[in-house]
């Protein structure tokens, strides 16, 4: 027997031995399970359930009012945002339609009476005037505010975006439109 051939078999011989401790362990756990009667770590369920919720309800905030937003809204940084907007619509009297109708003048203009402008039958169909309150829900996402909307625009999330932009839709031809009540 040659070193090599000893070692390769005392290698054998100790994986061996290590497999057997490991299998004695595991069937020390399997057969003799230890119950304490205590969790070795008391977790405190209570609160993390309680910030369980406090996360959901993060994650679902409620919109304020547009009321209250309306109060510290701001047209000018609505007419940047407005760019968003601007590759399907124009916002200059008389400027006609691009892909969207125009909005000059949207604030208490009747849903889809834009002249002209093929509005999608949901649109048509919706009726009323453009409120505040319609447009703070449509602009949040337009096909949950009107089924099959032509808009493919995903929407403004932010309150506050949608706010300011609505104070600039204002200032084009119909800012005597009284605001909402800022409850
Ligand atoms: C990809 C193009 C596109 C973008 C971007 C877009 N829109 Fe529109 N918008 C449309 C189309 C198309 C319609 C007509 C929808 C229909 O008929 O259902 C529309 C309709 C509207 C209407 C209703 C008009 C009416 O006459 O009743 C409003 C208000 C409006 N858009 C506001 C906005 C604002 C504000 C933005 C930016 C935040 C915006 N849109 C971004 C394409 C767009």
């Amino acid at each position: 027997m040659n070193t090599f051939e000893f070692n390769k078999i005392a290698g054998a011989v100790l994986a061996g031995i290590l497999l057997l401790m490991v299998i004695g362990e595991v069937a020390h756990f399997a057969v003799e399970p230890t119950h304490l009667d205590k969790p070795a770590y008391a977790i405190d369920t209570s609160s993390v359930a309680s910030t369980e919720v406090a996360s959901d309800d993060k994650k679902k905030p409620q919109d304020p009012p547009i009321g209250v937003l309306m109060a510290s809204a701001d047209p000018a940084k609505g007419e940047k945002i407005f760019k968003k907007c601007h590759a399907c619509h124009n916002a200059e009297e008389g400027a006609g339609a691009k892909i969207g109708p125009d909005l000059y003048g949207i604030l208490d203009r009747p849903k889809g009476s834009a002249e002209g402008f093929s509005y999608s039958s949901g649109m048509k169909e919706k009726g009323g005037n453009w409120t505040y309150e319609d447009l703070y829900h449509f602009l949040k996402k337009p096909s949950a505010f009107i089924d099959g909307t032509k808009m493919s625009f995903a929407g403004l999330k932010k309150p506050e975006d949608r706010a300011d932009i609505i104070a600039f839709l204002r200032t084009l031809g119909k800012s005597d439109v009284p605001l909402p009540p800022a409850q």
